[in-house]
């Protein structure tokens, strides 16, 4: 499981956020998808939220089917999410808590607490052939439990990392966090994706953990784009990260 190649998801939530700004048409979330995937990335992620705040129905319907990289939805544990996902058949999807006053996803899902009422869920994604993420704190007990609810991947929730102050005993603590339950999750057989608040500055230590094997990222991107043009920010953090990979495992080639 543990491979060379770091993969890349980019998330485009805040490309509608800024276009449902004005009520239009502009930016374009698939236009973005299309630019990210020029630039490197290796999917496309887009959370649909209840309240639908950024992306919407017809986002999904349109990401689905006029972009050749996977998509990977975000959704919430709901029925009503369910039933798009089986509609559309993205190639993955996270499942992540979700509250409605929240700014963003606040904490991981916490399934070893939900347990029961997950496993329909994870049990009806799976059948249709869904890749199933849970979005989880770096935590064993979470892990066992995503193992045990059969997903095949999970994504680490890693903002508390990315919110600590460079080179601080907090940064070592969290960072140890994340690496400690990137090895559990290969011993336990799941593929680990880490994501939420990485930038410029966070992205190395994240990459440099070679039992990761993608990261997903957004808020940073779509903002930074903003001074410096998405296609030529997603360049720069692919070979960030690349870099970052390279070194970690010997190899310049990687
Ligand atoms: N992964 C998950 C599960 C998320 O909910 C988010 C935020 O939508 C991200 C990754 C990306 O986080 P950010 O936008 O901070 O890069």
């Amino acid at each position: 499981m543990t491979g060379n190649y770091l993969r890349l998801g980019v998330n485009i939530d805040h490309v509608a956020t800024i276009r449902n700004a004005r009520g239009g048409l502009h930016p374009d979330p698939l236009r973005a998808a299309k630019v990210a995937e020029k630039a490197g990335a290796d999917g496309i992620t887009a959370h649909l939220r209840e309240d639908r705040r950024h992306i919407g129905d017809r986002d999904i319907e349109l990401l689905r089917n006029e972009i050749d990289l996977p998509l990977n939805l975000e959704m919430a544990a709901t029925e009503e999410m369910l039933e798009i996902a089986l509609q559309h058949l993205p190639y993955a999807a996270c499942l992540v808590p979700e509250k409605r006053e929240e700014r963003t996803t606040e904490g991981g899902l916490d399934a070893a607490g939900n347990f029961d009422r997950l496993l329909p869920f994870a049990d009806q994604l799976g059948r249709a052939g869904i890749r199933l993420s849970l979005f989880i704190e770096p935590d064993p007990k979470q892990l066992d439990a995503a193992k045990a609810l059969g997903a095949p991947v999970v994504e680490l929730h890693i903002g508390p990392y990315c919110n600590t102050e460079a080179g601080s005993v907090e940064r070592d603590r969290t960072l140890s966090e994340i690496v400690d339950a990137a090895d559990y999750a290969e011993q336990l057989g799941l593929e680990c994706h880490a994501g939420h608040g990485l930038d410029f500055d966070t992205v190395a230590q994240v990459a440099a953990i070679p039992s990761i094997v993608e990261l997903n990222i957004g808020h940073f991107l779509i903002g930074e784009a903003i001074f410096g043009g998405l296609e030529s920010t997603i360049t720069r953090m692919r070979a960030l990260m690349d870099n970052a990979r390279a070194d970690a495992i010997g190899d310049r080639s990687a």
